[in-house]
C-alpha cells in the first residue's frame, strides 16, 4: 500500500467529531488584511490553527482540533483539487490552491491556499482571492465537478482533467499555473490594501519578461540560421553550372555550409530547456514569482499571527509561530535560489552569445570572399550578385537579433544587480 492510500484510509476511519449543517449558498465575509492558517499531521488531521480560522470556519477549537481537515469540504470541490494538493504535499513541494471551503453553518467561503510540508505534516497559510481568476477558477471547477460527477472519475482522472483544461488556458504544468495565480492573489491583494509595490517582485517581473524575449529572440535566430541552409544550396546549384570559377564558388559554400553547421550547434547549447514536464515543474521565472510573494506573504502572516495577542485556545503559540518563522526562511532561501540561477543563465547566455558573435564574424569572412570572387567574375557569373545581396541581407538580420540578445542580457543582469 503505498502513501496515498494509506493515507486515504486513514482519512476514512477517521469521520470528524463535528458536523457542518446543509450547504447554503451564501458567503461567509472575511475581510482582506485577514490571514489565517492551519497545521495538520501527515495525514491531514488538524492540530493548530489561528483565531480568524475558529471565526471564519464557525467551530470551535475543541471541533477543530483533532478533526480530518475534510470537516470543512465544500460538496462544490473537484476531488483532482485534493489529489493535485495531496501529491504535491507528498511529493515535499508547496502547493498553491483555490478552494472553497464550508462553514459550521453551510455557508461558503473561498480561500487561495499555500500548503507545505513542514517538520510532523503540513502547514496551510490562507489567504482571500480578489484577483479576477477566481472567476476563472470557479468556472473550471464547477465544469470539472460536474464531468467528475456524472462519469464517476476517479481523483487521480479528475486531476488529469485539471491538468488537461490548464494546458488549454496556456499553463504547461500545475506549478506553473500555482504560480501564476499566487503572484496575481498576492498584486491584487497588495493593491487593495493600498500597499506599495515590492522592489524584488518587480525585478523577477523584468527578469521574466525579458527572459521570455531573450528566448523568442534566440528562437527566432536558430529559425533564421536553419533557413540559411537554402542559400549555400542556391551557391552549390549556380556553382555546379559555371564554366569559369565553379571550384572557388564550391568551395565558398563548402565552407559557409561547415560554419553555418558550427554556429548552428552552439546556438543549441544557448537555448536552455524552459522546465521539465512534471506537474510540478515551472519555468525558473515563475518559481521565482511564486517563492517571492510566498515569502512575504510568510512575514505577513507571522507579523499577523503575533499581532493577535489574545491567543488561541488548545494552541501553542510560541511553538506555531517558530513554524511560520521556519516556513518563511524557507521561502526566502528558495525564492533567492531561483533569482541566483535567472542571473546566472543569463550571464551564461551573454558569454555564448560573445562567442557567437565571434563565430559569425568568421562566417562574413566568408561572405566577403564570396562578394569578391562575384566582382572578379563579372559578367561571366550572372546571379551571383543576387545570391550575394541575399547574404548581406541574411547578415544584417542575424546582426539585428545579436544585438537584441545583448539587449535583453544587458537588462537582465542590470535588474540582478538591483537585487543585491
Ligand atoms: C495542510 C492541509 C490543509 C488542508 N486544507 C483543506 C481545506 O481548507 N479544505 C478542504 O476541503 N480540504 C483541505 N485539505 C484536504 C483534506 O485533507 C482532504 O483531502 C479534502 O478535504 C478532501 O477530502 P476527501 O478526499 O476525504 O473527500 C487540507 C489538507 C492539508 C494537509
Amino acid at each position: 500500500m503505498n502513501t496515498m492510500t494509506m493515507r486515504e484510509f486513514d482519512s476514512a476511519k477517521r469521520e470528524p467529531r463535528a458536523r457542518a449543517a446543509a450547504e447554503v449558498n451564501v458567503e461567509e465575509p472575511f475581510n482582506v488584511e485577514e490571514m489565517f492558517f492551519s497545521r495538520t499531521d501527515k495525514r491531514g488531521v488538524i492540530e493548530a490553527y489561528n483565531s480568524i480560522f475558529i471565526r471564519v470556519s464557525g467551530f470551535s477549537s475543541e471541533e477543530l482540533k483533532g478533526a480530518p481537515h475534510k470537516l470543512i469540504r465544500h460538496s462544490d470541490m473537484p476531488k483532482g483539487v485534493f489529489w493535485l494538493l495531496w501529491n504535491g504535499l507528498e511529493s515535499g513541494v508547496p502547493v498553491g490552491a483555490y478552494v472553497k471551503n464550508k462553514t459550521k453553518d453551510g455557508r461558503y467561503y473561498w480561500v487561495f491556499a499555500l500548503a507545505t510540508p513542514v517538520e510532523g505534516g503540513h502547514l496551510s497559510m490562507r489567504i482571500k482571492p480578489t484577483s479576477p481568476q477566481l472567476a476563472l477558477v470557479e468556472q473550471l471547477y464547477r465544469d470539472i465537478r460536474k464531468l467528475e460527477l456524472e462519469e464517476k472519475l476517479s481523483a487521480e482522472d479528475s486531476a488529469r482533467l485539471i491538468l488537461s483544461k490548464l494546458a488549454e488556458l496556456g499553463f504547461d504544468s500545475y506549478g506553473a499555473f500555482q504560480a501564476h495565480a499566487l503572484h496575481q492573489e498576492f498584486e491584487a491583494r497588495r493593491k487593495a490594501l493600498g500597499m506599495p509595490a515590492y522592489n524584488d517582485l518587480r525585478n523577477t517581473e523584468t527578469i521574466a519578461v525579458t527572459s521570455e524575449k531573450l528566448r523568442h529572440e534566440l528562437d527566432e535566430l536558430t529559425k533564421k540560421f536553419k533557413g540559411a541552409e537554402l542559400l549555400t544550396a542556391n551557391m552549390k546549384i549556380f556553382a555546379a553550372k559555371l564554366a569559369v570559377g565553379r571550384a572557388t564558388i564550391n568551395e565558398i559554400a563548402k565552407n559557409y555550409d561547415l560554419m553555418l553547421n558550427d554556429i548552428r550547434n552552439h546556438l543549441n547549447t544557448l537555448v536552455v530547456p524552459l522546465m521539465g514536464s512534471g506537474i510540478w515543474d515551472a519555468p525558473k521565472e515563475l518559481s521565482a514569482y511564486f517563492m517571492i510573494c510566498a515569502s512575504h506573504l510568510m512575514t505577513e502572516m507571522c507579523e499577523f499571527f503575533e499581532s493577535q495577542k489574545s491567543g488561541v485556545p488548545g494552541v501553542d503559540c510560541e511553538s506555531e509561530k517558530d513554524y511560520l518563522i521556519g516556513l518563511q526562511k524557507a521561502y526566502d532561501k528558495q525564492s533567492q535560489k531561483a533569482v541566483e540561477y535567472g542571473v546566472q543563465s543569463a550571464a551564461s547566455i551573454q558569454r555564448r552569445a560573445e562567442f557567437l558573435r565571434r563565430m559569425v564574424l568568421g562566417l562574413s569572412t566568408i561572405r566577403i570572399a564570396c562578394r569578391v570572387e562575384a566582382g572578379m567574375l563579372r559578367g561571366k557569373a550572372k546571379g551571383l550578385e543576387t545570391i550575394v545581396s541575399r547574404l548581406d541581407v541574411f547578415h544584417d538580420e542575424i546582426e539585428a537579433h545579436l544585438e537584441t540578445i545583448q539587449q535583453h542580457v544587458s537588462t537582465i543582469l542590470l535588474s540582478a544587480d538591483d537585487f543585491a
